[in-house]
């Protein structure tokens, strides 16, 4: 099916995930500094949240910094805070005045995060807190494990001594989106580098080897159609 044919169909996906990898080899092979690969993905993630919203997909999740992103060398570490900054000033033009909600998953009291991430991240997910339209949850400062932890200590401090699967989930940052469907890491590289532990547990998968800056609308196609051919069974036997 091809990209209009695709728009609103039932089988898509709800909630959709690109862990976006492979920037710093993109500019690596254009003997380009690592910093440009990042502008290149982040342009590249601007357009991919357009397909993503036109295709009627409900939620996107996207890993832009992990916890463990905290390892690499300061200079391509604040690069990367300035493109965060500037993707939050853009979604604030481009999406308060339209049914879009903006969640951030990740610790946004980090203090090693620029205080005008902290605040501008703050404001838009309160600004937009209301919105029941597309939902878009950039994963900043994010860690999986990390993230459960967290759930387990405010529990703990609610005086909670025993809790269940359901009740557990609204302590998490992705308590109002829908479950996680699929996701899509580029790159060729075969692991979850701490990304959405629980909610990932019956997602599908998919690994193309495309850099991220390179995947096209064509590759989302392609991995749509892909998902679209997925048998899942939670478990159970079906089909
Ligand atoms: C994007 O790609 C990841 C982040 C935005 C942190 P990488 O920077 O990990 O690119 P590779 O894996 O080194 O090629
Ligand atoms: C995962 O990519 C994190 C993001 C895409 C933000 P990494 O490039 O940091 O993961 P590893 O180190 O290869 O596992
Ligand atoms: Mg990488």
């Amino acid at each position: 099916m091809n990209f209009e044919k695709l728009k609103n169909n039932p089988k898509l996906p709800r909630h959709l995930a690109f862990i976006i990898d492979g920037n710093g080899r993109w500019a690596k092979h254009r003997g380009l500094p690592r910093s440009l690969g990042h502008k290149a993905g982040f342009d590249n993630l601007k357009k991919h949240t357009e397909y993503v919203e036109q295709l009627g997909i409900k939620n996107l999740s996207l890993y832009c910094f992990s916890k463990e992103n905290w390892n690499r060398p300061e200079d391509e570490v604040n690069y990367l805070m300035k493109l965060f900054d500037q993707m939050l000033d853009e979604y604030k033009k481009e999406y308060l005045d339209r049914d879009v909600r903006i969640v951030i998953s990740g610790d946004m009291d980090d203090e090693r995060l620029p205080e005008s991430v902290r605040k501008k991240a703050k404001e838009l997910m309160e600004l937009t807190k209301d919105k029941t339209g597309f939902i878009i949850n950039p994963c900043i400062n994010y860690g999986g494990r990390q993230e459960i932890i967290m759930a387990i200590n405010e529990i703990l401090k609610e005086g909670k001594s025993e809790i269940n699967a359901n009740e557990f989930e609204k302590y998490l940052y992705t308590k109002d989106l829908l479950p996680l469907d699929f996701i899509i890491r580029t790159s060729g590289e075969l692991r979850t580098s701490n990304f959405l532990p629980w909610q990932s547990t019956y997602s599908e998968w998919y690994f193309p080897k495309t850099l991220w800056p390179s995947f096209s609308k064509n590759d989302l196609v392609k991995a749509l159609n892909a998902y679209m051919k997925r048998n899942r069974r939670f478990g159970a036997i079906k089909g």
